[in-house]
């Protein structure tokens, strides 16, 4: 007897599934986009338990849309401020800092109040890095003073700098000033902060020095990294001129050997520690496998990802530093597709974030799979 055919419904489930779509970078399937909602006409505080963000400013909708990604429900508070639900271990790429609010307070005694008792920890008062933000900077000091002072009366202990919180395992004690007369309060361990600077604003700059821009953003990414090359490390250096990345390396004791078609400053394409190959970063390969990969090439994100994918899959560096530009509107699914094409070449713990220096670009940071 001949067996009935299943039901069309049926069918479908033991006949195999189509080809899946190649998971090219550009095919790579990304969440529904998410707009920035328009910015409110006056600042709502937040509740408390809520999270708060800052970000470059103008950099709204990136950080919006993140957070929306992420499902952590954001809300637009004003320019540079966003909320959200806590994001557990979630490390947001255009968010500078953020904390847990405790409090929302009128007065520095009221910040005081709300600052943890008795504890150690190392204050920070700032202001979002806006016109309207940093027009408040007299404020953030006179806050700073008046909770300092309540705090030594008190005697609680303070810690000096971020880094010996750090180092103490201490609370950052977070004061951000949205008005002259309302804050929000809250804390976070040191260890946990998204940037042990206030604000996120990490200024690179050492006293009496003039270091290029490009020099800053190396510095700040390595603090960020937590991990710097060495004496006797051999670093690579794509898109190294005129040499501000190589110098810092340099200085650091590493070797370089330094790639790109331009010039490098005459003291460093004479120094004992650089090679300098005048040739395209997509052309080259290394003479022998280095320790690290920087990156700075002024090119298309997705062409840069490629490359410093083929890096990791020829083993040709251990570790990765490297600025991606962000010229293009839609910045989030580039970076998704960034992160996609680093992973699949063998880059792991790979992080990203747009650091206090970097402007339309984010750093990224990651190792070689071993
Ligand atoms: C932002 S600058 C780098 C600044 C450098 N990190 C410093 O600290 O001085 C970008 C560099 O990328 C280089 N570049 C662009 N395309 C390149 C390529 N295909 N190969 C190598 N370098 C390239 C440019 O010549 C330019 O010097």
């Amino acid at each position: 007897m001949r067996q009935r055919r299943p039901a069309q419904k049926d069918r479908r489930s033991w006949k195999p599934l189509p080809a899946k779509r190649p998971n090219t970078p550009e095919r790579l399937e990304v969440p529904k986009r998410v707009r920035l909602p328009p910015m409110p006409t006056h600042v709502v505080p937040p509740e408390p338990g809520t999270w708060v963000w800052t970000c470059r400013a103008g950099f709204e909708a990136q950080l919006f849309e993140e957070l929306a990604w992420l499902e952590l429900r954001p809300t637009l508070v004003s320019h540079a401020i966003i909320t959200s639900l806590p994001p557990g271990d979630a490390r947001p790429t255009f968010a500078r800092t953020g904390f847990c609010v405790d409090a929302v307070a009128e007065s520095p005694r009221a910040a005081f109040e709300a600052l943890p008792q008795g504890e150690a920890l190392k204050l920070q008062v700032w202001s979002p890095d806006t016109d309207a933000g940093n027009a408040r900077a007299a404020a953030c000091s006179a806050w700073d003073d008046t909770i300092s002072a309540l705090r030594a009366e008190a005697g609680f202990p303070d810690v000096a700098t971020p880094w010996k919180a750090w180092e103490a395992g201490a609370w950052l004690g977070q004061v951000c000033l949205l008005g002259d007369r309302v804050a929000l309060v809250g804390k976070v361990r040191a260890r946990d902060a998204h940037s042990l600077s206030a604000g996120g604003r990490a200024r690179m700059k050492r006293t009496g020095e003039a270091p290029s821009r490009a020099a800053m953003k190396l510095d700040e990414a390595l603090e960020w990294y937590g991990v710097s090359p060495g004496t006797g490390d051999v670093c690579v250096d794509l898109g190294s001129a005129p040499g501000g990345w190589t110098r810092r390396l340099v200085e650091r004791g590493a070797r370089v050997w330094s790639v790109d078609p331009a010039k490098l400053a005459p003291d460093l394409a004479s120094h004992g520690k650089v090679r300098h190959f005048t040739t395209s970063a997509f052309e080259f390969a290394p003479p022998e496998p280095a320790d690290w990969l920087f990156c700075d090439m002024a090119w298309r994100p997705l062409e840069v990802a490629q490359l410093l994918a083929k890096w990791a899959r020829n083993r040709w560096a251990t570790q990765l530093v490297s600025n991606i530009k962000l010229p293009m509107k839609d910045k989030l699914p580039t970076l998704a597709r960034v992160r996609h094409t680093l992973e699949e070449g063998g880059w792991t713990r790979v992080q990203m974030r747009q650091l206090y220096h970097d402007r339309d670009e984010i750093t990224v940071s990651a190792r070689r799979r071993v």
